[in-house]
């Protein structure tokens, strides 16, 4: 019998019945381990998805859970979600860098399906929760035959992250139990499937330019006062949203910046 309060154990049989048929139809392969160093590493590994369609990996446990910019994901067996889409772009490596906002953009779109409230995103890529880190998407890609690209998607969303675990994550932290939401992982799992299955079609359609006002209006910093970290690097400005290759527009003194890689975070203001 299951433990009342512990997270249910993730189904993959009910997963695929709870997609949508017509993203249903464009997975090729779903594989749902007990164990994985990462998901993301599994699918970039692995075989291409046949005929333009989508593999998905997720996973119960990472031992190397994989973070931007090098951190570690922290990810406890049986508690968050842990979930990679591999699919093939034909696409210039420049534009496909904002494939990591629209996953963003697909998370959100998850997350409000189920009732979450007030889902905002961080650039370039967090999804967070009254400010704190709820969710994150890391982008990992390899050159394909024909010009074409092999991107992997992957999604961490904390569902119910055992504080112990928790206390080794170097940043302000939540998880959807902590917001009212019912651990039920396998709804979670499937409707952000489902919707990073449908937002990759949506990219590979239309670019970043058709999630461009969706993202604005999650922006969670638009217009606050924030400082830009690109390693020992540190710039103050006023957070603008994105432009329509996602990159993040910054007021430095007067003049807009055009951002592509470093971490925002609100500024610190003294007395605060
Ligand atoms: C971030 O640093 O915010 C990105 C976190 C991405 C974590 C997910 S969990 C599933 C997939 N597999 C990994 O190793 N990383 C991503």
């Amino acid at each position: 019998m299951r433990d009342e309060g512990a997270p249910e154990r993730l189904d993959g049989q009910r997963i695929l019945a709870d997609l949508p048929a017509e993203l249903r139809d464009r997975l090729r392969a779903f594989t749902l381990l007990a164990e994985v160093d990462s998901t993301n590493r599994f699918l970039l590994e692995g075989d291409d998805p046949a005929g333009g369609g989508v593999a998905a990996c997720m996973a119960e446990f990472q031992s190397a859970g994989r973070g931007r910019r090098g951190r570690a994901w922290i990810s406890p067996v049986g508690a968050n979600l842990y979930l990679s889409v591999l699919r093939v772009y034909s696409m210039a490596p420049e534009s496909l860098q904002a494939l990591s906002l629209a996953v963003g953009v697909a998370g959100a779109r998850a997350l409000q399906s189920l009732g979450v409230p007030a889902v905002a995103l961080k650039w370039p890529n967090d999804i967070q929760l009254d400010g704190k880190k709820l969710g994150g998407v890391l982008l990992e890609m390899a050159g394909a035959s024909g010009g074409s690209w092999r991107v992997v998607a992957g999604i961490g969303i904390n569902v119910a992250m055992p504080r112990d675990a928790g206390a080794d994550i170097e940043q302000p932290w939540t998880d959807l139990a902590a917001h009212g939401v019912p651990a039920d992982r396998n709804r979670v799992a499937s409707r952000v499937l489902a919707e990073v299955i449908a937002a990759g079609e949506q990219f590979a359609n239309a670019g970043f330019a058709d999630f461009h006002d969706e993202w604005q209006r999650l922006d969670a910093l638009r217009d606050r006062e924030v400082v830009l970290e690109d390693g020992a690097e540190k710039r103050y400005g006023t957070a603008r949203g994105v432009d329509t290759s996602g990159a993040l527009l910054l007021d430095v003194n007067g003049r807009r910046e055009r951002i592509v890689c470093g971490d925002i975070s609100l500024r610190a203001v003294p007395g605060d």
